[in-house]
């Protein structure tokens, strides 16, 4: 589902954020992205939809060479994938259920298919009662709620999270995590990247380490290797 080879990002300003990183991530893997601040997490995160680019290596998100993509293909690349941040970033004049639809609005589904959809996604994660509502009109764990079910509205393979939970208490963060679980259980991989180490103590998933640019733990090292899988 990914790969990556050799990836190196120095930014311009001179930041080595990332240094010779190999990862190889499995179709239905749960990946915990860890480390300090200033770590590297929201780098490994931002190369996998193409929003950093990587200095050197090779990085493969389902197949695809994200390196090689043309600029017009980067859209579409995108729309493959779920992409959940910290803060939310919804429309805040459209409805609940309009923040979901137009995912699907935007890649011409039909009309009834988008009904039925965003009602199962919003079922999914209890929110089908404020389907008319606004943003501000929900509490910071229910606007995430929302952004999860706009990620997977479109049945990604793979959900891509950066600290999804930094700005919610604890009891609305594992609420928050029981979702993202029910996702995984279903078949979709999930890479997020998490400061929270009660979370991934609970979790009990595959944890990637990153300090200072460098993978120091990854629980799959020697059980996978890094072949690109077939
Ligand atoms: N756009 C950028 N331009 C220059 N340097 C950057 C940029 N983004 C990140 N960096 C630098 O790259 C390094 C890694 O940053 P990154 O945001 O990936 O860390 P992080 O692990 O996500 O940290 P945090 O836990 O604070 O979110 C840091 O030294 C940071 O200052
Ligand atoms: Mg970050």
């Amino acid at each position: 589902m990914l790969l990556m080879k050799g990836i190196s990002k120095t930014y311009p300003s001179g930041s080595v954020a990332l240094r010779s990183v190999d990862i190889h991530i499995k179709p239905g893997e749960f990946v915990f992205v860890v480390g300090p601040s200033g770590a590297g997490k929201s780098t490994f995160i931002k190369m996998l939809f193409r929003e950093v680019i990587p200095t050197t290596g090779k990085l493969f998100v389902d197949g695809v060479d994200v390196m090689s993509l043309k600029p017009e293909e980067i859209p579409f690349l995108r729309r493959q994938l779920g992409i959940i941040f910290q803060d939310y970033r919804l429309l805040n004049d459209r409805t609940v259920y309009d923040n979901i639809a137009f995912a699907m609005q935007v890649i011409e589904t039909p009309y009834r298919q988008i009904k039925r959809r965003v009602a199962a996604v919003l079922d999914l994660v209890g929110l089908r009662s404020r389907a008319c509502d606004y943003p501000g009109e929900l509490s910071g764990g229910e606007q995430q709620r929302v952004a999860i079910a706009r990620a997977i509205v479109n049945d990604p393979l793979l959900v891509i999270a950066d600290e999804p939970t930094g700005n919610l208490d604890p009891e609305t963060s594992m609420d928050i995590m029981k979702i993202f679980s029910q996702i995984n259980d279903s078949g979709t991989t999930i890479v997020m990247a998490t400061h929270d180490k009660t979370i991934v103590d609970i979790m009990e998933k595959r944890v990637i380490a990153i300090e200072d640019g460098y993978i120091v733990r990854d629980d799959a090292k020697g059980v996978y290797g890094y072949e690109p899988e077939h």
